[in-house]
């Protein structure tokens, strides 16, 4: 990795301060907010897991932002623990000016945040901050938060007794248009922009009508995934919980905590792993099917700590290093190479290819957690270059590195995170 590169996207990240940053102060929720929204033009919002990597990228370029990042995330906070996908800060006019927001929001709400989740990765993000900051009184404030939250995981969306939680919508993926959600959305043949938008809209007005309830929509089931990515994650801030518990001398809560992310690791090996194929496959429908195709989601439990050796392995050996699959000329495509989805561009459809430098830097701390310290290196090294070189795009053409989607995009700059180590 050159020295040159790294101070390019050092650059790009200072430059977010300038680009997307928004604060003000909101009437509705009474709150002085202060978040980067992921990119000034597409995406004025706060979304959830964006703003969780954008407090990382923070931590190295303005520690004062990294805090304000997190205490607006959790501002937004409903007193049950729910935490919106996208928190409308500054919202006016009901909503009239954002009518897409309607449909992901319960009837009544005024739109102050949407009725979705997205990844569970709240808890990474303030661990993460506190330890680039070198600072241990950073995770306590967020705990009770962080507790809230997680119950309300628990109580919502982990329905049954393996403990993983069920996605009632693509967006809450956080991989919105993947082709693992062709199928439950009734996608069969080649998916297109009109037809796949079409019944995302439809999903969104029956799970509208079920009020967002998590037990009526659960119930209907109009789109039920138990997801490889989401419950990787959620196993993942599990095992974070109980650390961030641990130091501080809370070993009631890190026990529990443990505990259940030991049950999702369990359950996420026992059904969604497919030991023939080496890889995770998500389940849809209550019958819990499993989903096609390969995707990165599918080698995400490696971000989970406690994941046998032997499944670590072979998710890195037969499938990340795999040059027809994820180790391209910049790792790691969304979708595998081999699948006949696979489109390196796909720029109208998003999540069906190309390489996202968030599920890089993922992988990344998955690799180094198990052990794969220089695979990890080599990843780091090409994801800077990649950043570097096509600045900060949403996301990157896996087989030359060409930058697509959104400009000025917050979380490509987590390749930061990935230069400083
Ligand atoms: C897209 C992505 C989602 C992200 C959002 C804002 O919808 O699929 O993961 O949070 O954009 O960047």
């Amino acid at each position: 990795m050159r020295q040159g590169e790294i101070d390019a996207v050092r650059s790009y990240a200072q430059g977010l301060l300038r680009t997307n940053l928004k604060r003000g102060h909101d009437l509705s929720i009474g709150y002085r907010y202060s978040y980067l929204c992921p990119s000034p033009n597409e995406y004025p919002w706060q979304w959830f897991w964006d703003s969780c990597f954008h407090a990382v990228i923070m931590a190295h370029v303005d520690p004062e932002q990294a805090a304000a990042e997190l205490k607006t995330l959790v501002a937004g906070q409903d007193a049950n623990g729910f935490i919106g996908h996208i928190t409308f800060w500054g919202n006016r006019l009901w909503g009239l000016t954002n009518l897409a927001g309607y449909a992901q929001s319960r009837p009544g709400e005024r739109l102050r945040h949407s009725a979705l989740i997205q990844p569970p990765v709240l808890a990474q993000a303030v661990e993460r901050v506190a330890e680039v900051l070198g600072d241990p009184a950073f995770a306590p404030p967020f705990m009770d938060a962080l507790d809230r939250y997680h119950e309300w995981l628990a109580e919502n969306r982990a329905p049954d007794g393996d403990g993983l939680l069920v996605i009632v919508s693509p967006y809450e993926s956080g991989t919105d248009q993947s082709p693992t959600y062709d199928a439950p959305l009734g996608v069969t043949g080649k998916a297109g922009r009109l037809g796949l938008g079409l019944r995302d809209r439809w999903l969104d007005m029956r799970n509208w009508l079920n009020s967002y309830g998590s037990t009526r929509m659960l119930r209907a089931a109009h789109f039920y995934v138990k997801d490889a990515l989401v419950n990787a994650l959620y196993a993942e801030s599990l095992e974070t919980m109980a650390r961030l518990h641990r130091a501080q001398m809370n070993p009631a809560s890190a026990k529990t905590y443990a505990q259940r992310a030991e049950l999702v690791t369990a359950s996420l090996v026992e059904k969604l792993l497919d030991r023939t194929r080496g890889a995770f496959y998500s389940l849809t429908g209550k019958e819990e099917l499993r989903s096609e195709p390969l995707t990165v989601g599918g080698l995400m439990p490696l971000v989970i700590g406690g994941l046998p050796r032997d499944v670590a392995g072979e998710l890195v050996d037969r499938h990340l290093r795999n040059r027809n699959q994820f180790w391209t000329r910049y790792p790691v495509p969304s979708v595998a190479a081999s699948e006949p989805s696979f489109d390196p561009r796909s720029a109208s459809l998003i999540w069906r290819g190309p390489t996202w430098v968030n599920t890089n830097w993922l992988l990344w701390r998955g690799l180094r957690r198990h052990g794969f310290d220089e695979l990890a290196a080599q990843l780091a090294a090409r994801t800077i270059t990649m950043v570097a070189e096509g600045g900060l795009r949403e996301f990157y053409n896996p087989l030359n590195g060409e930058g697509n989607g959104a400009r000025s995009f917050g979380w490509s700059a987590l390749a930061l995170d990935m230069a400083e180590g």
